[in-house]
């Protein structure tokens, strides 16, 4: 079969734990098209996870990596871009995203988000004394900013990952 030709890259929006890697690895593969992964791009880089590299130089020298690497591979060859959920708070990185692409923001509710996380130890910003209340305090503050994507998709818990591709598919 053959692949798609994307006019713009796709790239995910949203969240810790709604889903951006795991869809839009499928929703890539379902395509034909490259996979691409901003922390994973940042870890290869830094041959460090992202939890060390925020413990070893911080978060704002995670932030500066991430928009070097979110502008690199948006120059790239075209595919489905996934980012981290801080990706989209950054004006700049907002402005180079939806000039370059099309973003999609994985609309999840906190509740679910939260049943997604909290048994993890990867998400430096919930190494806090009250990760529940801080994913909460997150979720209000960059709402209003994943608003400003180009298309919402629901994260349907009943959903397939498989089927939520399908339903990123539909929406674009
Ligand atoms: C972050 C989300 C993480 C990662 C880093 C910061 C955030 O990515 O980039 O821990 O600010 O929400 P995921 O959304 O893939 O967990």
């Amino acid at each position: 079969a053959p692949s798609y030709r994307l006019r713009k890259t796709v790239v995910m929006v949203g969240m810790m734990g709604a889903g951006k890697t795991a869809v839009g690895r499928a929703l890539a593969a379902k395509l034909r098209v490259p996979f691409l992964d901003s922390d994973h791009e940042i870890e290869v880089a830094a041959n460090l996870s992202v939890p060390e590299i925020f413990d070893r130089d911080g978060e704002a020298f995670f932030r500066k990596r991430e928009t070097e690497v979110i502008a690199r591979l948006l120059d790239s060859e075209r595919g489905i871009l996934s980012t981290g959920g801080g990706a989209f708070l950054a004006k700049q990185n907002r402005e180079l995203i939806s000039q370059r692409g099309v973003s999609v923001w994985l609309n999840a509710d906190l509740e679910l988000l939260w049943n997604r996380v909290k048994h993890k130890n990867t998400r430096p910003l919930l190494r806090t004394s009250d990760p529940k209340a801080t994913l909460a305090a997150l979720y209000d503050t960059r709402t209003p900013l994943y608003q400003q994507a180009d298309l919402s998709v629901p994260s349907d818990p009943s959903l397939s990952i498989d089927a939520m591709a399908d339903r990123v598919i539909e929406a674009l």
